[in-house]
């Protein structure tokens, strides 16, 4: 059998929780259009669609509000332990630590029935939010302020990282339309991570670890902080067309672009850039938008290439006032329910995902003893 690189086009399961139409440049979670989902729902509505399979009703969606609302506060340990990290600890390190520890006190940790699973679906979605901005108040010696239950999830991460102060209107609809956009995408690398997990039967907790693990990498989550470390170094608009001219030159990759599906516009990126746009202009700062668009440009031009969800959410985020390191552990406090849909799933009917390797290695070796080598 030839050895498929990367697992390009492989069809690794069944599901029914998202479509990605790569060619058409479609999004859908559970049979709805992700452009209709950006415009009128809201994030935890959606949370509801992919666990449950189907949008809520008001007395559903008040019970999912209320239970996430009730859940967000982390262990006293929790805290005192995220207190003794270094200071210098990079957030994905900590969220993917401490949703590690979170297991040792969820009174469901090893518990495996579908309630039991979607209790912890419920705790991890409403406490990543809150270890996100509890490390950033702990390592820029801000307070941690109680979470408030009436809060959305998008209202309450702003509210925790600002140490209290209520946040403004436009930035929580960003931040949820964002948290919307992000909750979800098939088989992407983490979301695969943790299925692989999950397959082996083991808890929820584990499955998240090794998910919010593979989020971090550059070519997946992490690609959102190196979009607006570019967009820093390169400073003005003058400066974009010769910086990214350059970086094809040398054959560089461009963070934010490109996808391993879509071959035409990722639909994400369209609400982003647009979102980009109104908040630059709302601030009286359109430059990181401006120098965006000047890039996305030049990248189809030279090279073809379309951005991803990546690309623009940089520039969102950065408007919101949010520290750039803080903007995959964002990318996780939404993708959080589309990992938790596909644990669930997996579990549901389950078979031990474990593919093979082609060996290319050398065989029939003598041993030879140490002192002879
Ligand atoms: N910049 C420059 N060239 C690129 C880029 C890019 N961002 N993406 C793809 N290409 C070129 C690549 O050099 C290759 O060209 P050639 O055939 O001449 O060697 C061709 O396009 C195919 O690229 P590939 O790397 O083989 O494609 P892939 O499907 O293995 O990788 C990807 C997909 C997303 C990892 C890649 O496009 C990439 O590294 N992009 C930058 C990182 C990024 O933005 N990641 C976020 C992905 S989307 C959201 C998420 O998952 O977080």
């Amino acid at each position: 059998m030839p050895v498929i690189s990367g697992l390009e086009d492989v069809i690794a399961a069944e599901s029914s929780i998202c479509k990605v139409d790569g060619e058409k440049g479609r999004l859908i979670y559970r049979g709805y259009d992700i452009d209709d989902l950006a415009e009128h729902s809201t994030y935890e509505e959606v949370v509801y669609l992919l666990w449950f399979g189907q949008l809520p009703v008001r007395n559903e969606l008040d019970r999912l509000y209320k239970e996430l609302g009730a859940s967000r506060k982390l262990p006293q340990p929790v805290i005192n332990a995220m207190k003794n990290f270094p200071k210098e600890a990079v957030p994905m390190e900590v969220l993917r630590t401490v949703a590690s520890m979170l297991s040792m006190y969820d009174a469901d940790a090893n518990e495996k029935s579908e309630e039991a699973n979607v209790r912890k679906a419920t705790r991890l979605t409403a406490q990543i939010p809150t270890i996100v901005a509890y490390w950033d108040c702990i390592r820029n010696d801000r307070k941690l302020v109680e979470p408030k239950p009436e809060h959305n999830t998008a209202a309450s991460f702003l509210h925790l990282l600002h140490s209290g102060k209520e946040p403004d209107e436009v930035a929580v609809k960003s931040l949820d339309v964002a948290l919307i956009l992000h909750a979800e995408h098939e088989l992407n690398a983490s979301t695969f991570a943790a299925r692989v997990a999950a397959g082996t039967e083991t808890d929820m907790h584990s499955a998240v670890t090794a998910a919010i693990g593979t989020l971090k990498g550059p070519l997946h989550g992490g690609a959102n902080q190196e979009v607006i470390k570019m967009l820093i170094e390169i400073g003005e608009l003058d400066k974009v067309e010769s910086y990214i001219k350059k970086m094809f030159q040398d054959h560089k990759k461009l963070m934010g672009f490109g996808h391993r599906v879509y071959k035409v516009q990722d639909p994400r990126a369209a609400h982003l850039r647009k979102m980009s746009k109104a908040l630059g202009e709302g601030a009286g700062e359109t430059k990181w938008y401006e120098m965006s668009n000047k890039i996305e440009q030049l990248a189809k031009q030279e090279k073809g290439l379309n951005c991803n969800v990546d690309f623009y959410s940089a520039s969102v985020y950065y408007m919101l006032g949010i520290e750039r390191d803080l903007f995959t552990p964002i990318f996780a406090i939404s993708r959080i329910s589309g990992w938790c849909a596909h644990i669930m799933e997996q579990y549901k009917n389950n078979r031990l995902i474990r593919p093979e390797s082609e060996y290319i290695g050398k065989m029939d070796l003598k041993y030879v003893p140490i002192d002879k080598r």
